[in-house]
């Protein structure tokens, strides 16, 4: 919740997060996280039926596009349209962003989460672009 409540800080509008691994691995406790900060009107949660959830911001908050893929199949996911998958006003976050890597924008931020036994997790970025590179600086300079 930390290291995602640091990660939502550094977020602004059009910023778009391929959120990766397993069940359980801690993707929409770090989506929690990320809306924490961005001052969100109701809690992200896993979705029941919802692909796509959008959350309307407070005021001074930037909204936040929560995509969940797991429920799609692998030839379903093409049907996605663009504005289902992104949010120029706000943060668009995507957890199984691994099963629509071909769809992820140039400019965007990977984070594989890993189990590492228990409660221990490996939150690993990776960079896509400049903007993706600039928030892991960033980051890091705020450890
Ligand atoms: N260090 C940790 N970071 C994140 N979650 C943790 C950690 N330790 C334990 N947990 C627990 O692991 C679970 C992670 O669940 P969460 O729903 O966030 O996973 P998920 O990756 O979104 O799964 P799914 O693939 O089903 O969407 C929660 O019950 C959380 O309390
Ligand atoms: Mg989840």
């Amino acid at each position: 919740m930390a290291l995602a409540r640091s990660v939502g800080a550094l977020l602004r509008p059009s910023d778009w997060v391929a959120l990766m691994g397993e069940l359980g691995a801690g993707k929409t406790v770090f989506v929690k996280g990320m809306a924490e900060v961005l001052h969100l009107e109701g809690v992200p949660r896993s979705p029941t039926f919802a692909i796509v959830q959008v959350h309307r911001p407070k005021k001074g908050g930037i909204p936040l596009r929560h995509v969940d893929l797991y429920r799609l199949a692998p030839t379903e996911i093409p049907a996605l349209e663009w504005e289902e998958l992104h949010e120029d006003t706000g943060v668009t976050v995507v957890e199984w962003a691994e099963k629509c890597q071909y769809l992820w924008p140039t400019q965007c931020l990977p984070i594989r989460i890993s189990h590492q036994g228990n409660d221990a997790r490996l939150v690993e970025f990776y960079v896509a672009g400049s903007r993706s590179e600039e928030i892991v600086r960033r980051l890091k300079g705020t450890k």
